[in-house]
């Protein structure tokens, strides 16, 4: 299997290190971004990393990474609670996806508690800060395999 991962990132979420830290806390996404790459390359991974705040884009990335990547770690961010797009896209996809969120959705507002992309994710982290990213990574890695 491709050891080539997509890590995709939604709305506000370039934002991340300035919007609400005592939510999000302070790490940037280039932190995030350059994190993902360590690990990445810890695991013999390689990831190919994104934002975007329109949803049109993420569908474009997810179809891209068909039949090319061997996995996904998703954040649709608020587009998590409301896109049906997104759940057919990620329904298209044929490798393993692990859906992230930095809080802890289940602690807050009624409208994040139900997720339309976990019914196509294989794993979901949630409230682990962005340290998340790195655990879906280290998940993907063992779902994909060894490097032989
Ligand atoms: C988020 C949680 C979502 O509810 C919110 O809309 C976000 C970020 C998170 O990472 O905790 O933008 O996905």
């Amino acid at each position: 299997m491709s050891r080539l991962v997509y890590v995709l990132n939604g709305p506000n979420l370039n934002l991340l290190g300035q919007r609400e830290p005592h939510i999000y806390g302070s790490d940037t996404l280039a932190d995030v971004e350059r994190a993902c790459h360590a690990t990445a390359l810890h695991l013999k991974l390689e990831v190919h990393f994104f934002q975007s705040n329109r949803e049109y884009e993420l569908i474009d990335w997810i179809h891209e990474a068909r039949g090319k990547a061997g996995g996904l770690v998703i954040n649709p961010a608020a587009f998590t609670h409301s896109s049906i797009a997104l759940l057919d896209a990620l329904n298209a996809f044929e490798a393993p996806v692990i859906e992230v969120h930095i809080s802890n959705v289940h602690k807050r507002e009624e409208f994040r508690h139900h997720s339309y992309v976990s019914r196509r994710a294989d794993g979901v982290i949630v409230g682990c800060g962005v340290q998340g990213y790195e655990l879906a990574l280290l998940r993907l890695a063992k779902l994909i395999g060894d490097k032989t």
